[in-house]
Parts: C-alpha cells; structure tokens; sequence
C-alpha cells in the first residue's frame, strides 16, 4: 500500500513537474563570436522558467553519424518577479558552408530538432535581409515563412526585431515580454505551423540593432527588462568601445545583473562593444554599425574603426548595414510634410536621417559598395550616390509607413497621396503598400537583388556589377 502511494505521488509529481516546466523559448541559433572566416562556431539559446532540465544539446554533420556533445552554459534571471533560465550551447569548431543537425533533449523530451547550414567561403551564394519585422503580425509570418524556404546561408536583420504592445508607446520597447512575443516567438515557434515559422532554428541571424532594440537609448533608464536583446542575441563581438550617450539609470544590482547576462571578454563588457561589428560571409565583408541616438557618429575612435574594419578587408564586396537609412525619400517628404503642415511627428526620422548622413563621406572613402537599412518602414531604393547604393528594406512586418497623419491644426493628410501628387521622382521601384524582404544573389563580381513582397511577388530586382 505505502509502495502504491509512493508510485501514484512520484506520477503525480512527474506530472506536475511536466506541466509546470515551461520552455518560453524554444531553441533558437544564433551566429558564433568569429568575424574571419578563419574558424567558425554557432550558438543556441532557449529560455526556460525551470532550472534543472537535464539539457543536453547534441550535433553532427548531416552525413555523420556520430554526434558531438555541445557544451552548454545556464545565466538565470529574475525580471518583474519570475525566474528565467537562459541556457546557451556552443557548437564549437564547426566547419563551413556544411549542413548540420542538432537535437536539443531535456528531461521531458526533444524541444528541437532541426537542421542549419554554417557560413560559406564561396564566391556565389545567397544571403537575405529584412528588418522592422516584431509585431507579430500575418506579413512578418508570411515572410519569415519564405525566407525560410530559401536555402539561403544567412540573414541580415537590420534591427526593429521587436516592438512594444500596440498602444502602449515606445516606452516598453525592447522588453522582455515584447522580445518574446512580438520579436522572436512568431518566427522561432516551437513546431512549424500555419501561424508560426521556426525561421530563427534554421538560419543563422545576424542582428542590426534598432531603436526599438535599445529604446532610443532609454533602455538604461527603464531597468533591466528593457535591454532584453542585448543577452538573447550572440554574434562577433570584435567593435570598438566608444562612449554611449545613454541615461544609465540602472540600480547597481541590476547594472551587474546586466554585465553577466551579456557577458565579458578579455578587453571588458560586451554590451559597450556589441552593437557595432563586422563579419564575412563568402567574398562579402559586413560592417554593423550602430545607427541610434546614443552613439555619436562623429567620435573619432568609431570613425578609425570605421574606416580601418572597412579599408582593412581584402573582401570583393564591402557592405555596410545600419538601422537608419541616410538617404530616404519617405524622410525627403517627411521634411516637406514638416514644413507645410507644422507637424512634429516626423521629428525623430529625420534627425535620425541627419545622423546617419554623417557616415557617408566614410562609406565613399572606404570604398561601400552597398548600404542596407530599415526604419522607415518600406522598401526604398535609390539611384546610386557617389558610387555607393543605398537600399532601405524596412517592410518586414510592422505597420506600414502610410498611414494618415493628423497635424498640430487637426487636419488629417496622407503623406502617401503627397507623394503621389509629387511624382516620387527619386525612387525607383517602391511599393509602400507591400510588406516586403530583399534576397541578394552573389554570384562573384555581380550581386542581383530581388525584392519580394509577402505573397511572393517579385516587385523590384537590381544588378550591382563590380567593375
Ligand atoms: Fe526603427
């Protein structure tokens, strides 16, 4: 009889222990701290609300069938009250353009199996970008759905990964809760299904940091849960460190909560580092650079890093990607809108615009063959300036930028007809009623960009030919 009731309250306690284990995210990978294509490793991260899972991550090369058992790493954090558990597996010493699959099993079974593709060395491949996608909304699905479909060997995000709850202002921007449910959730869901994708467990992401990721910098005003991003992203960490004009209002406890959850290296905190990088995949060197408000573009140690990272690659292509397009002629009409109609509600676009353009005479000395950003959200390309494109691909999800606009008199205009009215002359190849995403085919000396439209119809291409 007591053996029976030790049998039925273990069941039940297992079925408790079932039930009450939580993964709030389900395994997700992320691009390994290596820059050269010199050696190459990827990470995993999941988040739990259970400390002693027994989790065990294990991978292989397709065509093996010994797997390699991933080392892995657990950070816990409390935010508003609950417990999380972030854990992180290293596949280490990885080799490139091979595919692998990984199995990430804890003690109530496989969370994920699936199978990525490590960065090439190649000449020819296929890369995506996209960017202003985290609402969690039907386009950003039907998007991350495509992308995944692709084949392609990486994706650039160019930032605006997550955005706060409808209605509740910019101030939760970048929140945990809103990281979770609007950023990675609807494109890293548990199983593929019609309204989630699992895009983030297939495809290495490399992020570009946002506003919305930093909360224009308010982040540190606003404690620990809104820097979110900051500890569930991993990429090369390899920028200089240059002073960040950021409110650092965080309590101490939590600022050293903050450190270890982000992480060090040798030469100090990451976060100061993180947001500005660069990384080669194939004959392409990327520079990620930090486009928002806290950093100031004309610091001259951003500037030589700039300018050494870009000049110092051997790389057929030099692409830059950032958050804030230079050039943009949404903002062009903004400004006109500005002065005709008296509204401020173009103010921050085109400061942000500003800012950027400080970068430019840069990317014309350092040689940038193509600029990619986000922000406004459409899709803007531009006739080449001083050699130098300029493509704005920010339709990834997140309301569309067409939207009505009343002014400081109350009169209600749309800033799309006022474009209509002026012919848009500048752009070409516009859609700024379509959610939209960019796919770049490099074959050697020739990049052709497609851009597709959430349905999957072609609504612009382009041909870059290196002379
Ligand atoms: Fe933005």
């Amino acid at each position: 009889m007591n053996k029976f009731v030790i049998f039925v309250s273990s069941a039940l306690l297992v079925l408790f222990r079932i039930a009450s284990a939580k993964v709030i995210l389900y395994p997700y990978l992320m691009p390994g701290i290596h820059s050269g294509l010199d050696k190459e490793s990827v990470s995993i991260f999941w988040l739990t609300d259970e400390d002693d899972i027994d989790a065990k991550t294990e991978f292989r090369t397709d065509d093996s069938k010994t797997s390699t058992l991933a080392s892995i790493s657990k950070k816990n954090v409390q935010i508003d009250g609950k417990s999380y558990y972030l854990f992180q597996a290293l596949l280490d010493n990885l080799g490139f353009d091979e595919n692998y699959y990984y199995t990430v099993t804890t003690r109530y079974g496989i969370i994920r199996q699936q199978t990525f593709r490590t960065r090439t060395k190649s000449n020819s491949f296929k890369f995506v970008v996209w960017g202003c996608s985290g609402e969690d909304t039907r386009p950003q699905i039907q998007i991350a759905k495509q992308i995944e479909s692709l084949n392609a060997n990486c994706i650039i995000h160019l930032g605006d990964f997550s955005y706060p709850k409808i209605g509740s202002g910019d101030a939760n921007g970048g929140k945990l809760e809103d990281v979770i449910k609007r950023g990675i959730k609807p494109i890293d869901g548990e199983v593929e299904s019609d309204n989630r994708s699992v895009l983030l467990s297939k495809c290495l992401t490399y992020l570009v940091y946002g506003n919305k990721e930093v909360n224009d910098g308010r982040g540190f005003n606003q404690g620990l849960n809104s820097l979110a991003t900051f500890w569930l992203t991993n990429h090369p960490v390899n920028g200089p460190l240059v002073p960040k004009n950021y409110p650092n209002k965080l309590s101490q406890s939590d600022y050293t909560i903050f450190q270890n959850l982000v992480g060090r290296d040798k030469d100090g905190d990451l976060f100061e580092r993180k947001t500005n990088y660069s990384f080669d995949v194939g004959n392409i060197h990327f520079t990620v650079i930090d486009g928002n408000v806290w950093q100031n573009p004309d610091d001259s140690n951003l500037r030589s890093w700039i300018r050494q990272d870009i000049t110092n690659s051997r790389a057929t292509w030099k692409i830059v990607v950032m958050h804030q397009p230079p050039f943009s002629p949404f903002i062009s009409l903004a400004k006109d809108a500005k002065s005709i109609f008296s509204t401020s509600t173009f103010d921050s676009l085109i400061e942000d615009e500003g800012r950027s353009r400080r970068y430019v005479p840069l990317f014309e000395e350092c040689g940038v063959d193509i600029v990619f950003t986000a922000h406004v959200h459409a899709y803007e390309r531009v006739q080449p300036i001083k050699g130098v494109e300029y493509i704005s691909s920010g339709a990834g999800g997140a309301h569309l930028h067409m939207n009505l606009i009343t002014d400081q008199k109350g009169r209600v205009f749309s800033l799309m007809a006022e474009a209509a009215l002026r012919g848009m002359r500048s752009l070409i190849g516009s859609n700024y009623n379509r959610y939209s995403y960019t796919i770049v085919n490099v074959i050697d000396r020739v990049i052709e960009l497609e851009q597709y439209d959430s349905s999957g119809v072609l609504i612009d291409s382009h041909r870059i030919e290196k002379k």
